[in-house]
């Protein structure tokens, strides 16, 4: 906290995202209606006291007119949020294509386009400098809220073009960038035809932040042997000047899940899940419909299983909630009906009239049926084939407390690296591997359990998303300070 005209005053956060963390639904000319949508980085930021913050983001609805912008603008304003506007060829080329169908699967280790996905590698200029044209635009929107003293945080894949943009408006802003998803091996990111002007505009930031020490070594990595800079061990340093790089590994606001497990109303829904499937062990998977998140490799893992244990059948149901996502991208169109097909297959061959092994949601569920969902599993399946952090893993354990289930997780998810001691890992690639551990779940003994659980739950509610933000900002102010002495010296 600082001071102004005598009393204090927090220091301003402008956290800019691609998208703001509101779905906005137009009623009327210039009557616009707004739901926050608590995810993550939400809930990390409303736990932080110390700063005030403001989200800059694209509202996700393409809003042509005068009269529509004014009115959202307005709107949002009462949420301390502040629009971008995407035209529908940006979102189009920037969103859908260099975002979603590039930068995406490449930092997932999926690669670049190939075979039919070759129309987007001919288009990769065109997608490339819209994504610096709506980089630009965020930019602009920053600058103009800008005051001096501000903290700018910016975040994700989808906005490495923004520190640079940034500090070309003033180059004593502060700014951190911080990636949610893997940064991968620096053989993958030297395939990107952008790679070093990616990388370039990325350092422009004065603190770069990853979920795990590996993602921030691979960028490291890529700054020396693609840009031929200096690696040390602070981060990475071009004629003297020095980019902070380093790992801070995000977490959730676990008593949020607790106080909503407390609700008379998710008592309520337990106590009815629990009567829907008696006799039966809870097997869920909560996943956005992408095909970083490993749907179909877990589905065809439960088939082996049920092959395979033939005594377990008519004794454990798979809830998978698919969660539609970007649902403009071709390849997740794909994915949909691929998992459809899947799941239809296996139900057809191990269904009974009485019971159905896999109950597969193509949608999403409000916070408190979520909650009462993870508090009834026996066995959580996170079976990503790579993932920046993963939540679900943590928001399934914050919500165990009582039950003590297992978690089979994938070991190319961030989260690995804190929940791995408590988890079965598994390779989400190797489907014999996962049918055995589904095995091992199940018939896991209660103490086994409650030592796993124990691990597990220490972490996710010691190391919460408010801490995460904090040291950010914290280490951000830091740096930035340090810089100052050393430009001094
Ligand atoms: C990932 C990304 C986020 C993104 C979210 C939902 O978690 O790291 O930046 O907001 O997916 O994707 P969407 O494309 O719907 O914003």
């Amino acid at each position: 906290c600082g001071q102004k005209d005598g009393k204090p005053v927090r220091q301003r956060l402008l956290v800019v995202a691609n998208r703001l963390p509101v779905s906005a639904v137009r009623r009327g000319e210039d009557v616009w209606s707004l739901e926050i949508s608590a995810g993550g980085l939400v809930s990390a930021l409303l736990g932080v006291k110390e700063f005030e913050a403001r989200w800059i983001g694209w509202a996700g609805v393409n809003v042509p007119d005068e009269v529509g912008q004014k009115a959202l603008t307005k709107a949002l304003a009462e949420k301390r949020c502040i629009p971008v506007f995407l035209d529908e060829e940006i979102v189009h080329q920037y969103y859908n294509g260099y975002c979603n169908n590039i930068l995406w699967p490449l930092f997932h280790y999926l690669g670049l386009p190939q075979e039919d996905r070759l129309a987007t590698t001919r288009s990769f200029q065109s997608q490339f400098d819209a994504y610096k044209k709506a980089n630009q635009m965020f930019a602009d929107v920053v600058n103009q809220h800008y005051e001096e003293g501000d903290v700018v945080w910016c975040h994700d894949y989808h906005l490495m073009f923004l520190p640079k943009c940034l500090k070309e408006y003033n180059s004593s802003m502060k700014v951190g960038w911080f990636l949610h998803t893997p940064f991968p091996s620096s053989e993958i990111h030297r395939t990107l035809p952008s790679r070093s002007e990616l990388l370039r505009s990325v350092l422009a930031a004065d603190l770069v932040g990853f979920h795990t020490y590996d993602y921030a070594r691979h960028f490291v990595s890529a700054c020396t042997r693609i840009l031929g800079l200096e690696g040390t061990p602070e981060g990475v340093e071009d004629q003297g000047k020095l980019t902070r790089v380093a790992a801070f590994p995000i977490g959730i606001d676990s008593d949020r899940f607790k106080r909503a497990l407390e609700l008379p109303q998710v008592q309520e829904h337990i106590k009815e899940l629990k009567e829907r499937f008696s006799g039966r062990k809870v097997m869920l998977g909560v996943d956005r419909l992408d095909m970083i998140k490993g749907i179909p490799q877990k589905i065809l893992a439960f088939e082996k299983f049920l092959e395979e244990n033939p005594t377990w059948r008519e004794k454990v149901v798979l809830l998978q909630i698919a969660v539609p996502t970007r649902t403009d991208v071709p390849e997740y169109q794909k994915l949909t009906s691929q998992v459809h097909e899947i799941v239809g297959r296996i139900n057809g061959r191990f269904g009974t009239l009485t019971a159905v092994p896999i109950h597969h949601l193509d949608r999403s569920l409000d916070f408190h049926a979520l909650c009462a969902l993870y508090a009834v599993t026996d066995v959580a399946l996170v079976t990503s084939l790579r993932d920046g952090m993963n939540l679900v893993s943590y928001e399934f354990v914050a919500c165990q407390d009582a039950k003590k289930g297992v978690l089979i997780l994938s070991e190319f998810a961030g989260a690995a690296q804190s929940l791995g001691a408590g988890a079965i890992l598994v390779n989400p690639w190797n489907i014999t591997e996962v049918a055995n551990a589904i095995f091992q779940a199940l018939e896991m003994k209660a103490d086994e359990r409650e030592k796993r659980h124990k691990h597990n739950f220490t972490h996710v509610t010691t190391h919460t998303a408010q801490e995460w933000a904090e040291t950010f900002v914290s280490e951000l102010n830091d740096t930035v300070v340090e810089a100052e002495i050393r430009t001094r010296e």
